[in-house]
């Protein structure tokens, strides 16, 4: 074999070889694979086209001379997953802790430039201590240069974050950028300081894992989106995720051939709203009826889990579905719930997903709690998602639609396309006995009967508003339908809205309340 040829094979045999046996060992104890294995289990097999394997720091502070591995803990590269082209890169915690460092910004920057010339979905595998410390100032300025791009994809092509080991520091406002934050229970952490740094500065005391484990951000901060129990259920995540975007904002996503029949009707609907208009059911189960058969993703499953947002199916099409879910704290809004639904219509309106909305909630959460914690700034963020969005928009509906509940979930009046109601909906400014105590305070002070009286004024209330006839009357409903026939009728729906149009004025950008 001639030498340059054999020099070349040495030099990608230790880029293979990341920070050597001891250090795989190390990261195959703590049930983590390494960044290549990663790889290797992510994409389409032999798809993986490396770029920068040989790329090394030049820092010699701190001893750093004698620690140069070909790579610099980051593998990057462009692949295919189910034969879709990804731009990718996988930390490699085994070497220097998969440290963030100059080189490593300058490989990944360099694939996601490429990712974005090319329009093609960018997936980060991260393992990594954050800002790599011998390096100083460089690696701080090499994190602006991701975020730089971070920010310059979003909207245009999917980015997808996998946390794979403990990210602190600068790893973990990258993914705070990207679309999707996908974390592994018991191996990944996310935190801007860990638990020592806490200790010192706060003198708190708190667990890895309570403090930025995968549950933690799932529930809590909602920083994360999924939880998977395995890297493997992590990648078939990722797999099943992609599926449902398109490659950039300027395509459509794929449609698959369904298995589900489009005019299937479904008795069950029928009766899926108790008649005691308190009782709650399962808006889950509402979903599962009328999309096809499988193809719910829900996102954020954990967090804000008065609401329910996801991607499913419909006839093959993807649609994005938000909803509000009855089973917890009534469905209302909340300040959780309203960030929750106006992050995730945002992503369907950039990724050219149609959104599909099933109404039940009571309004805005009341509470002190609420209304010093900002939710109506919080709340005017699904306005401003909805009215913003240009995708086509249906609502259905179901039961509740109080308030601000029926204006701020994708009514006509905030551009929403088509909006239908089960003969369940209650459609009104506030519930009755609210309304009744406002309206007729005086009376009821007066009368000799008070009680009899305030039910004679609720009952009274509710034939004129807990039915959908006055606002189907005024138009503000499109058509009152059975629940049973709510697939094909949205199947139909989207049909003819597929061809829509819409834009907004011209603009910088809007100012979302944040
Ligand atoms: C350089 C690092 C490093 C870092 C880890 N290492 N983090 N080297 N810079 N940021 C090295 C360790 O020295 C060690 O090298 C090897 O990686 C493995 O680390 P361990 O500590 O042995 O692993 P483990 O016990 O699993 O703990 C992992 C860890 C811990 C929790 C991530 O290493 C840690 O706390 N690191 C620092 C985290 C942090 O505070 N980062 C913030 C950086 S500032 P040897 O050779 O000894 O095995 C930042 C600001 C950016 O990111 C702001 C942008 C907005």
């Amino acid at each position: 074999m001639p030498d340059h040829i054999e020099k070349l094979r040495e030099m990608r045999a230790r880029a293979v070889a990341g920070g050597g046996p001891e250090r795989v060992a190390a990261q195959h104890d703590k049930g983590k694979l390494t960044a290549r294995e990663r790889l290797a289990a992510l994409l389409d097999e032999g798809s993986f086209q490396e770029l920068g394997a040989l790329a090394t720091h030049d820092c010699t502070a701190f001893g750093m001379a004698d620690k140069r591995f070909p790579g610099d803990g980051v593998v990057t590269g462009f692949g295919t997953i189910n034969g879709r082209k990804v731009a990718i890169y996988a930390q490699d915690f085994t070497v220097l802790g998969g440290s963030f460092s100059e080189v490593q910004s300058q490989k990944i920057c360099r694939i996601m430039d490429l990712a974005l010339d090319c329009g093609i979905p960018v997936i980060g595998l991260l393992d990594s201590g954050g800002a790599r410390i011998q390096e100083g100032v460089k690696s701080l300025a090499a994190y602006g240069e991701l975020f730089t791009r971070n920010v310059l994809a979003s909207g245009v092509i999917p980015q997808i974050s996998l946390m794979l080991g403990p990210c602190a520091g600068g790893s973990v406002y990258s993914p705070a950028l990207t679309d999707f934050v996908i974390m592994v229970r018991r191996t990944s952490y996310m935190f801007i300081t860990g638990p020592d740094v806490i200790k010192t500065v706060t003198g708190e005391e708190v667990t890895f894992g309570e403090l930025g484990g995968a549950m933690a951000h799932n529930v809590k901060s909602g920083v994360a989106h999924f939880v998977a129990e395995s890297e493997q259920q992590a990648f078939l995540l990722v797999k099943q995720l992609l599926s449902y975007l398109p490659p950039n904002n300027v395509e459509d996503p794929r449609r698959v051939e369904p298995d589900d029949d489009p005019q299937r009707m479904d008795e069950e609907l029928n009766d899926i709203v108790p008649l005691d208009e308190t009782a709650p059911y399962d808006m889950q189960e509402v979903i599962a009826r009328v999309f096809d058969r499988g193809s719910f993703l829900e996102v954020q499953a954990h967090y804000a889990r008065n609401a329910i947002v996801g991607l499913a199916r419909l006839d093959g099409y993807v649609v994005g579905i938000v909803a509000n879910q009855p089973l917890h704290l009534a469905g209302v809004l909340d300040i959780d719930s309203s960030d929750k639904i106006a992050r995730f219509v945002r992503i369907c309106d950039a990724f050219n997903i149609p959104v599909i909305t099933f109404v039940d909630c009571p309004g805005y959460l009341p509470g002190v709690d609420q209304e010093h914690g900002g939710i109506i700034r919080h709340g005017a963020k699904v306005i401003y998602a909805y009215c913003e969005a240009t995708v086509p928009k249906i609502s259905v509906v179901t039961r509740k639609a109080i308030g601000g509940a029926y204006i701020a979930m994708s009514s006509k009046q905030m551009r929403s396309d088509l909006a239908f109601a089960w003969p369940t909906a209650e459609i009104a400014v506030m519930g009755p006995d609210g309304a009744v105590n406002i309206l007729y305070r005086r009376e009821l002070q007066e009368a000799e009967d008070p009680a009899a009286l305030r039910a004679q004024f609720v009952a009274e209330y509710k034939a004129r508003f807990h039915n959908p006839y006055a606002a189907a009357d005024m138009g503000q409903i499109d058509e009152v339908i059975e629940p049973r026939e709510t697939r094909p009728r949205l199947i139909a729906a989207l049909d003819i809205l597929r061809g829509k149009v819409a834009t907004n004025p011209a603009k910088k950008h809007g100012l979302m309340p944040v």
